[in-house]
């Protein structure tokens, strides 16, 4: 176990939906340094899952539901913040979602309603979060992480309107460290590679993809999902003060290796 203290810094994480989720092994990293936590969830189907996982966190998390498209719970989030906590030192963006035709047929097909949906869940939401996110941190700066994929650099089967919208979260992720630097708030990306989660299985063929992963990266195995909230603990921490507008990979290599 890795250990640091961050006890009294408050963090929101977007983004747990089950206990496989990355968000949920962040949750669990920042819990174990001592930080207090607020927990969006989308819809309250998922929000009893998120109520019976956030039972076994030692400190009792702010619960509120949260879908990214609906600009009165993204504000009613960030108000329950302000009462709650006061003032806020993290925040982890874990979300996306594209219609599950879109991440299968034919990237030309996609239709104006698809592109939009999966750009704005998976890419906007991160500035429309950071909107109401930075008032709250202005005071004593902060760090900020969004998770990404390697589809956004590269071109991956099947991933079609995603690499598009990883594409535009990363320059997201890079504009907003230049424009909240200066207030000490830093924004950085961690690059997974596959993980089996429920959004990851909504991926034709991703199986195959989990298979050729650990076959051709430098490791020769796949990622394990807490080395990701060890990665994500490491950026949302001091650990890391010097490093912003940075895309992490936590691939086993994979992104570096000539894919003949
Ligand atoms: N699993 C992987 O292989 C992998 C690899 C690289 C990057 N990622 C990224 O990691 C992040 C987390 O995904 P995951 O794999 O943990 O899957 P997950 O399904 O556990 O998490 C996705 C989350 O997005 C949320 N979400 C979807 N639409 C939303 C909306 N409208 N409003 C609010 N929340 C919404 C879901 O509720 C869910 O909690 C995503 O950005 C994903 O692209 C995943």
């Amino acid at each position: 176990m890795i250990s640091i203290d961050l006890a009294g810094q408050n963090a929101v994480v977007f983004g747990v939906a089950n206990k496989n989720s990355i968000a949920w092994s962040i949750v669990q990293k920042l819990s174990e340094a001592g930080v207090r936590l607020a927990l969006p969830y989308l819809g309250e189907k998922l929000g009893d899952r998120v109520r019976k996982l956030a039972q076994e966190l030692p400190q009792e998390p702010i619960l509120v539901e949260c879908d990214v498209t609906k600009e009165e719970q993204v504000e009613a989030v960030f108000e329950r913040i302000a009462q709650e906590m006061g003032s806020l030192d993290m925040l982890v963006h874990s979300i996306a979602f594209a219609n599950r035709s879109d991440l299968e047929g034919h990237f030309k097909d996609t239709s104006r309603d698809g592109y939009l949906l999966a750009m704005e869940i998976s890419a906007f939401s991160l500035l429309r979060l950071m909107h109401y996110a930075e008032p709250l941190m202005s005071e004593n700066g902060g760090s900020v992480i969004a998770l990404t994929y390697m589809a956004s650099q590269r071109t991956v089967g099947n991933y079609n309107v995603m690499g598009s919208a990883k594409a535009a979260l990363e320059h997201a992720v890079r504009q907003l460290a230049f424009e909240l630097g200066p207030k000490n708030i830093r924004v950085n990306a961690i690059s997974a590679g596959p993980v089996n989660t429920l959004s990851a299985r909504g991926i034709g063929g991703f199986k195959t993809m989990l298979e050729a992963n650990a076959e051709r990266a430098c490791l020769k195995r796949n990622i394990t999902v807490d080395e990701v909230g060890n990665a994500g603990l490491f950026l949302l921490s001091p650990m890391s003060s010097g490093i912003t507008a940075e895309t992490l990979y936590v691939d086993a290599g994979f992104n570096t290796v000539q894919l003949s």
